[in-house]
């Protein structure tokens, strides 16, 4: 199977995990692109949905599904998302579509959040995939000191020369060579650091269920 088949895989799996008559917490990747699809198919079934970045919005609307502001939203049964690198105990790092502030925002309004990822994204400890850390602009040189001495390399994240701002107008820096054995702690200490606005481990509030797509099926993890 290829990787956009694992994909289209775990998407149609976690079709079981709407809610009808609910509203549903959409997340942002090439992953979530092929849920949206899927929920596009069952859309008069649910009450709305709740995007993670301007990228999922358009595509829930272009697919005729109505897009809640988050503000208007007092609760959601599920929350569905993808992953760069997604531990067996559910620790993730996201933000490799530069969406993590929004994904984590409405996570953390959802019951449950539901994984999506191919096989290649599990991992016994993160840090491989370098780990995002949305940065207020004004203050990306000094937090990029405050992660090296943690023993990363951070770097700016660029799109076409420039540095790239996310939906909230922040900077990206991307930490390489993080060596993440407590993946709870690295995210309170990286929370602490002042300029930074998320950083892209979400372990605190990790993932529930994964369903992950491997050559043999998709594989329940929780
Ligand atoms: C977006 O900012 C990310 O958190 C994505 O969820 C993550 O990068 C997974 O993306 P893919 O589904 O495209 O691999």
């Amino acid at each position: 199977m290829t990787q956009d088949e694992l994909k289209r895989a775990v998407a149609q799996a976690a079709i079981a995990y709407v809610v009808e008559n609910e509203i549903v917490g959409v997340g942002t990747g090439s992953t979530a692109n092929f849920f949206i699809d899927e929920l596009a198919k069952m859309k008069h079934k649910i009450k709305a949905a709740v995007a993670s970045s301007e990228a999922t919005a358009q595509r829930l609307r272009d697919h005729g599904i109505t897009v809640l502001d988050l503000n208007e939203v007092t609760s959601m049964p599920v929350y569905i998302d993808g992953a760069d690198e997604i531990t067996p105990q559910g620790a993730m790092i996201k933000g490799g579509g530069a969406a993590l502030t929004r994904e984590k925002i409405v996570a953390s309004v959802a019951d449950q959040f539901v994984c999506i990822a191919d096989g290649s994204k599990l991992v016994d400890q993160l840090g491989k995939f370098p780990l995002p850390v949305e940065v207020i602009p004004m203050s990306h040189a000094v937090v990029t000191r405050k992660l090296n001495a943690l023993g990363g390399e951070a770097r700016l994240r660029l799109k076409d020369g420039k540095p790239l701002l996310t939906d909230n107008g922040n900077m990206i820096l991307d930490v390489y060579d993080l060596q993440i054995a407590d993946p709870v702690a690295l995210e309170a200490t990286i929370n602490n650091i002042v300029g930074v606005v998320t950083v892209g481990l979400f372990a605190q509030q990790g993932a529930n269920v994964c369903l992950l797509g491997t050559a043999e099926g998709v594989k329940t993890l929780k």
